[in-house]
């Protein structure tokens, strides 16, 4: 028998961001979200190199392998594109039947979850809430707080991503601030 003292992964205390060995960080600047909002003009005005969201992620097991889990925190800036707020792109998982937990740490926003048929639902997210994520479902994240919006994820590490498909067709709703409130706007598709 033997104990393993040193702490592979952790939250951090304090940020509860993720970080340890083989943690992968990754961010989307305002260039690499072509298409995301809608005001693609009032996008490709702004500072190309500026930082939207940055996602810390943990493999440990190979992608693709069916039963293991891959777990990551993801760090939303507060801002806007025009009166759009900063959000994740957004996804499908390419296998079809994966579910996800999303829990949120740090800030305020809003779960935006699709199915395929286009109908949606939104769960508001704040430190301590738990959102399960079922299979066949697109979601994104929107930042509609006053400050940085930090949540956690676990899910399959067979799933794999699709975002392919809301990058042609969008999701069926959008956020926005409109006088100071997020307001929630239908999208034709
Ligand atoms: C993984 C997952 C999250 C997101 C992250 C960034 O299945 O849903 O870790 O990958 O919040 O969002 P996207 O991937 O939509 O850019
Ligand atoms: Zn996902």
């Amino acid at each position: 028998m033997s104990i393993d003292n040193a702490i592979k992964y952790k939250f951090n205390t304090g940020d509860n961001v993720l970080y340890g060995t083989n943690v992968i960080c990754t961010s989307k600047k305002i260039g690499d979200l072509k298409q995301v909002f809608q005001n693609e003009e009032a996008r490709s005005r702004m500072e190309q190199e500026s930082i939207v969201y940055s996602v810390s992620l943990l493999q440990p097991i190979e992608a693709g392998t069916l039963g293991g889990l891959f777990i990551g925190t993801t760090i939303i800036e507060q801002g806007q594109v025009d009166q759009e707020y900063y959000m994740t792109k957004g996804h499908f998982h390419k296998n079809t039947s994966s579910s996800e937990f999303y829990w949120g740490t740090k800030g305020t926003g809003m779960v935006l979850m699709m199915k395929t048929d286009r109908t949606y639902h939104i769960e508001l997210m704040s430190p301590g809430s738990i959102h399960f994520i079922p299979p066949e479902t697109a979601h994104r994240v929107i930042n509609t707080g006053n400050e940085k919006l930090i949540f956690n994820a676990c899910w399959p590490a067979d799933a794999g991503y699709d975002y392919e498909t809301i990058y042609n067709e969008g999701f069926s709703c959008r956020i926005f601030n409109q006088h100071g409130i997020p307001t929630i706007i239908d999208i034709e598709k």
